[in-house]
């Protein structure tokens, strides 16, 4: 039995094996947490789904139980999500209205990312078997509620589709120039990296990576799970973030993102505000100490607020050249004043 967190070494499950859910999310329902995360392989060949999304169950988050592949993709039982796609970043919540638990996650059809898209899957309990649902983007068809005028501007959303095919989902001069928001009116927005909120009015958000990652949109979903209810935002504007984290701490919402450099490491910033839909203010690296400036070689996936208030901060320490081998670094969040802070990875208990 495990009775501490040893953020960044092996965690072993029931079996003694490595967790295997990587970019992953946590449930809580009737006393019992839910560990949701990418299976991943062995050597580079991890790096893209073979397997699905694995879960795991604990009731003391230090100890784990292995409940097998939650969203099964082998053998072709999901023709849109062959071998060799992206299922990434899986999160989990049960709907309010329907009882069902729904995942969403981040899709595409290869390396080359640029689909952009959620996948959604459904089950009447919160291991599995999770049904493939469908594949959308974002809101198609509406603009969020803060749309800059030039924005709209069809010229500039003309001159954008022919020219965005040249532009990656890395930092980059071009995205700003462009209205890629624009471009996406039809299709739905673009959506990489990907949470899921559930505010304490029951509302619940998906907050992802849009415009060429150089954006983030925050959108109100259905009380179903399965779509978007028309109301979404965007924030942080050119700020390139990923791997967005949100909870709620003393009546304020909080993001923690990392930025946008692939599987290498970077700084990752915070953010507050008193409204879901902003305005946010950033308040820097949340990350203090040594390596700090890497946040530790790790990239936020989830912020896990417990009963009590205390918010464990979930990051992945990647090893894309032998992805199984992926490490986890779970951290307490602390506070100076309004700022969040995690410290350097080293054993600790609750
Ligand atoms: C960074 C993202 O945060 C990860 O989830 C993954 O998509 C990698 N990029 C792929 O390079």
């Amino acid at each position: 039995m495990l009775n501490s967190f040893y953020p960044g070494e092996i965690w072993p499950d029931d079996h003694g094996v490595h967790i295997n859910a990587h970019g992953g999310g946590v449930l809580f329902e009737d006393g019992v947490y839910y560990w949701y995360g990418e299976h991943r392989i062995e050597g580079t060949a991890g790096n893209v789904a073979h397997v699905g999304v694995h879960v795991y169950s604990s009731q003391d988050l230090m100890n784990w139980t292995d409940r097998g592949i939650a969203f099964d993709i082998r053998d072709g039982k999901v023709p849109e999500c062959p071998d060799g796609c992206i299922v990434e970043r899986p999160k989990v919540l049960r709907s309010l209205t329907t009882g069902k638990y729904v995942m969403l996650f981040h899709y595409e059809a290869d390396k080359k990312y640029r689909n952009a898209a959620v996948g959604f899957a459904v089950s009447d309990t919160p291991i599995g078997p999770f049904v493939f649902h469908h594949i959308q983007r974002p809101n198609p068809g509406v603009w969020p509620v803060n749309t800059p005028d030039a924005l709209k501007d069809a010229a500039l959303i003309a001159k954008t589709r022919e020219t965005m095919a040249d532009v990656s989902g890395g930092m980059n001069d071009k995205a700003p120039t462009l209205s890629i928001l624009g471009a996406c009116f039809e299709s739905g927005q673009e959506s990489r990296d990907m949470t899921l909120f559930r505010d304490d009015d029951g509302k619940t958000y998906h907050i992802y990576s849009s415009e060429r990652n150089a954006t983030t949109h925050i959108a109100q979903m259905t009380d179903d799970l399965l779509g978007y209810a028309g109301n979404y935002c965007r924030v942080f504007e050119n700020r390139w973030m990923e791997g967005q984290a949100i909870f709620k701490h003393n009546g304020k919402y909080y993001i923690v993102a990392s930025g946008c450099t692939g599987w290498a490491p970077n700084a990752a910033r915070s953010a507050v505000a008193d409204n879901i839909f902003g305005p946010w203010r950033e308040l820097g690296n949340p990350a203090v100490g040594p390596e700090a400036e890497v946040t530790f070689r790790g990239q936020t996936n989830f912020a896990l607020s417990l009963p009590d208030g205390r918010v464990i901060l979930m990051l992945d320490r990647w090893n894309p050249q032998n992805a199984i081998d992926g490490r986890y670094l779970w951290l307490p969040v602390e506070f100076d004043g309004e700022r969040p802070i995690i410290r350097p990875p080293a054993p600790w208990q609750l």
